[in-house]
């Protein structure tokens, strides 16, 4: 069975595999106007931090594809406007501002409109490509964590689906699983979009991963029962200090290891570290509709009118976080050393440390 792709270049269109209808059914979206790729982000048909970014990439040379003008001053000029409509979709994955950052700076090196459109796809194509490796390189470095035999928790959903391909912290379990380790998967079905339970479940099973679906609130008493060997997940920005947003649930799953005695992985590239922020207290957590929360599928499970509180995120202090595996390698505490060890701009151009 070939990869998946959440999302792809293709004969001048986004190809993005619909992923509010997985497992259901796998359509193929094609997308030529900006402004739809903003809506399909928004909507979560391509979701998890480094897709998002890598779709946003692609939206930005739909715009550049889309302006009619050889003017430079005015190109640049409206392609600012369509990069505002990209950003503006979610607000806490960093690897979409990171990724966003990448195409104005080749929008603005470039000497004219066409150069420009040329230089984007190209800049566009390298961000997809560099988190494929980055992903499999990540796998490498955090195979090793994981024991021989080992069942790992984890919470949304981080493979292929959520990524340029491969995954992050489902990258970690198959390159584990492809050193000839024994894994299983605990998956938390991850409320209230069910990432889990949809998205998650899928990919294991299309991979012959040994996979065991869970509602959220059984993961404590999994753990108590000596059931789980670390829980593993992905991140959507990492601060400087090494305090990790990620999907709604990920903070108590990090306070249910830590009274259990497990340990807590986190694998992102290193395009999700935010170095610009000191603490977790900077990151903006997406709040989304009440809908999601008081129906489940479309169909209404809650009262008409109550009152709904729907982060989509949440924040896990550095001090739960035994190590953050990236591409670069495994950063351990304290944080702001390794992280900027790793992830620094200086960083990037030098070789991998050891994990
Ligand atoms: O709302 P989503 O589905 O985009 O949230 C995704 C997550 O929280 C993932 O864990 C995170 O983006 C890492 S994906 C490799």
């Amino acid at each position: 069975m070939g990869e998946i792709q959440a999302v792809a270049w293709a004969d001048g269109a986004v190809r993005l595999l619909d992923q509010t209808r997985l497992p259901q059914e796998e359509r193929e979206l094609q997308i030529t106007d900006y402004r739809d790729l903003a809506a399909a982000i928004r909507d979560l048909r391509v979701r998890g931090a480094p897709a998002i970014g890598i779709a946003a990439a692609y939206g930005v040379v739909l715009a550049a594809r889309s302006i009619q003008t050889a003017d430079r001053e005015t190109f640049l000029a409206r392609l600012r406007e369509a990069t505002d409509v990209l950003a503006a979709t979610r607000p806490t994955a960093v690897n979409l501002f990171w990724a966003l950052r990448r195409m104005a700076a080749v929008a603005e090196a470039a000497p004219d409109p066409e150069a420009a459109r040329h230089a984007l796809l190209e800049e566009a194509l390298r961000i997809h490509r560099e988190d494929v490796a980055a992903n499999r390189a990540m796998g490498r470095h955090g195979a090793a964590l994981i024991p021989d035999g080992a069942t790992v928790l984890t919470h949304c959903n981080t493979g292929a689906l959520a990524t340029g391909g491969y995954g992050t912290a489902l990258g970690v379990v198959r390159a584990a699983v492809a050193a000839g380790k024994r894994v299983r998967v605990l998956v938390d079905e991850t409320r209230p979009l069910l990432q889990g339970a949809r998205l998650t479940a899928w990919e294991l099973q299309r991979e012959g991963i040994p996979a065991t679906l869970m509602v959220d609130g059984a993961a404590g008493s999994m753990m108590r029962r000596g059931l789980v060997a670390c829980v593993l997940v992905g991140a959507d920005r990492i601060a400087a200090n090494g305090d990790v947003a990620n999907k709604i649930g990920t903070y108590a799953l990090a306070v249910l290891a830590r009274e259990h005695g497990l340990p807590f992985y986190v694998a992102a590239p290193a395009s999700s570290v935010d170095l610009s922020l000191a603490s977790g207290d900077g990151i903006p957590i997406e709040e989304r509709r009440p809908e999601e929360v008081t129906h489940v599928a479309g169909v209404p499970v809650a009262p008409a009118g109550v009152d709904v509180a729907n982060p989509a995120f949440d924040v896990t202090p550095a001090a739960y976080v035994t190590a953050i595996i990236t591409e670069r390698g495994v950063a351990r505490p304290p944080y702001g050393a390794s992280l900027a060890a790793l992830c620094s701009a200086e960083a990037a151009g030098r070789p991998a440390a050891a994990g």
